[in-house]
This record gives C-alpha cells, structure tokens and sequence, in this order.
C-alpha cells in the first residue's frame, strides 16, 4: 500500500522515517514545494535501509501530485511550525490556504484516501480538510490526542519512575497548550489507578507539563517537535494500513457525541482500515465534562476565524 507524507520539514521527514522503519507500507511519496528537500531527506532516509532492514520505498517528489495518485494514506504536514513563545492558533491565516490546496490535490489523485492532519491549528484544520474534501468523516483524522497522550505517559513515567510502555493514559480535547484535557484521573499503571501513587501536587505538575509539552520543546529548540509528532503519526498510519483497531485520541467530527456536534476535537477512537472506525464511548465525570465543554467553545471560536 501507499502513503502520501506532504511537507518535508522536520515532521514531515520524521514521519517518513518511522513508517518505513515499520515496514508497513510498499510505498511512500513524500512532497515538498521546495525543489530538491523531498528528493534529498528521502535518498538519506533509504540509506538506512540496508542498516536497519526495510523494503519500503521511499520517493521523494516536487510538488508532483501525480505521484501520489491512488495512495491509501496521506499525511499532512505543511504550513509554517511554531516560533517561541507563538501559540498553535497563530498559524491559522497561513496554513489554512495551504491545507486546502494540499487536500484538494490528494483527494483529485486518491479519491478514497484517509488523510491525517498534523498541521497547527490541528483540530482547526482537520476541521477545514473534513470540509474542503468533500471526504465521509471517518477518512480525517487529527492527530493531536496520540502525541499528546505519548507525552503525557512520558511525564507520568519519570514521576514514577515507571516504564512508559506499562502506562495507560489519554488526552483528550483540543491540542492547544490551554485545550488539552490529560486525564489523570483514568490513567493506570498496569491497571493500577496512578492517582494511588501521586500526591493532588504531582497530579497537577503532570498535567501542566503535559498540556505545555510541545510549547517547552519549541522553547528549548527554537522550532516546533518532529521525533514525537512523527512517531505519532507512524503509528496511526500503521494501524490504518494493517487493519490494527488500535485505539487513539485524535481530532475527529463530533455529531453530538460528548454533547458537542460540527466539530473535530480529540476523543478516543479506533483506528482501521476505515479511517477512524467508531468513537469508543468514555464517561466523564462532572469536571471532565466541564473541560471538555470549555476546550470545545475554544476550537469553535477558531474554527469561526475560518469565516
Ligand atoms: C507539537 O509538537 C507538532 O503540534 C505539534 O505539539
């Protein structure tokens, strides 16, 4: 099978590397609108192939849709990233023309593609590429809630000195350093409730560094991620392209699920062959559902901006 990455910046080519790591694909195109960076990160990339054991193909191309034409994934990853101290919904006026270009072009060469968004404001953009595709709703996904949640199980795992593969915690809600909703009072150890080991301060301290992770990197780097955003999205192409049912939070349409509609917001869903397959209903309790309300006004008051 085929996947399209579009943007060869940092996550981009992040994301290229981790899915051909994973041999999960036959083939994958990664486009650039600047002349030579897709060809270049892709030869470097193959070079790894004999080192670390994959067949994928990876091409890169020059703003050549044609390329990707019957692709079954796509992954977008243009527009401007995050300076310090900028917010993610200070990318909006930018990236929103480019994200409707890009998805118009995939969707003319790959009518029954699912397409991953990545691009800031994430939610907002996913809900503009739902728009702008003319695509069913379970074929846009926003990818947001899996970094998110990898991040939060990365903070709880250095307070408890824990494993983070022994860690089960989602974020849900709008990926924004204020939108983001950890929900510590779910999250397990193994099954064990980690609430049992953390103090209401620890707790705390989790969900803020959490919330802020992405913003504390652009700070330290002076751009925004790539080596988590790319291992994120990885691994959801993996599970469209394998048929995993893994379970993700990601931004997808709400139809009055949650008490909200005409939406994309992070919620937990699997993901399959189909995209985002169902919504895996989640009972909030009254402070959950309070945030939850709140982050959505949020991402609807930028979405709005879209008008
Ligand atoms: C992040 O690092 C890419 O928005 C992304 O949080």
């Amino acid at each position: 099978m085929k996947v399209t990455i579009v943007g060869a910046g940092a996550v981009g080519a992040s994301a290229a590397d981790n899915i051909v790591r994973r041999n999960c694909a036959e083939e994958v195109i990664l486009l650039d609108i600047k002349e030579g960076v897709a060809e270049g990160k892709s030869q470097d990339i193959m070079q790894t192939a004999a080192l670390l054991g994959f067949d994928t193909k990876l091409k890169g191309v020059t703003n050549d849709y044609l390329s990707t034409a019957g692709s079954t994934v796509a992954v977008i990853t243009s527009g401007i990233p995050r300076k310090p101290g900028m917010t993610r919904e200070e990318l909006i006026g930018t990236n929103a023309g480019i994200v409707k270009t890009v998805v118009e072009n995939l969707v003319k060469h790959s009518p029954d593609i699912t397409i991953i968004v990545v691009s800031n404001p994430m939610d907002t953009m996913t809900y503009l590429a739902l728009k702008s595709s003319g695509l069913p709703k379970n074929r846009i996904i926003g990818m947001g809630g899996a970094l998110d949640s990898a991040r939060f199980k990365y903070q709880l795992a250095t307070k408890l000195n824990a494993s983070p593969s022994d860690l089960n915690a989602i974020v849900i809600g709008g990926h924004g350093d204020k939108t983001m909703i950890p929900l510590i009072k779910k999250a397990t150890w193994n099954s064990i409730p980690v609430t049992n080991f953390l103090t209401p301060e620890e707790q705390a301290e989790i969900i803020q560094k959490t919330m802020v992770g992405g913003a504390t990197l652009t700070t330290l780097i002076g751009t925004s991620a790539w080596f988590a955003p790319g291992a994120a999205v990885a691994a959801m192409v993996e599970s469209i392209l394998l048929n995993q049912n893994r379970l993700f939070t990601a931004s997808v349409y709400l139809e009055g699920e949650l008490g909200e509609e005409d939406i994309n917001i992070g919620v937990p869903v699997i993901i399959n062959k189909n995209g985002w397959d169902r919504i895996v209903p989640i009972a909030l309790d009254e402070e959950e559902k309070q945030l939850f309300k709140a982050s959505a006004e949020a991402v609807r008051t930028m979405n709005n901006v879209l008008g």
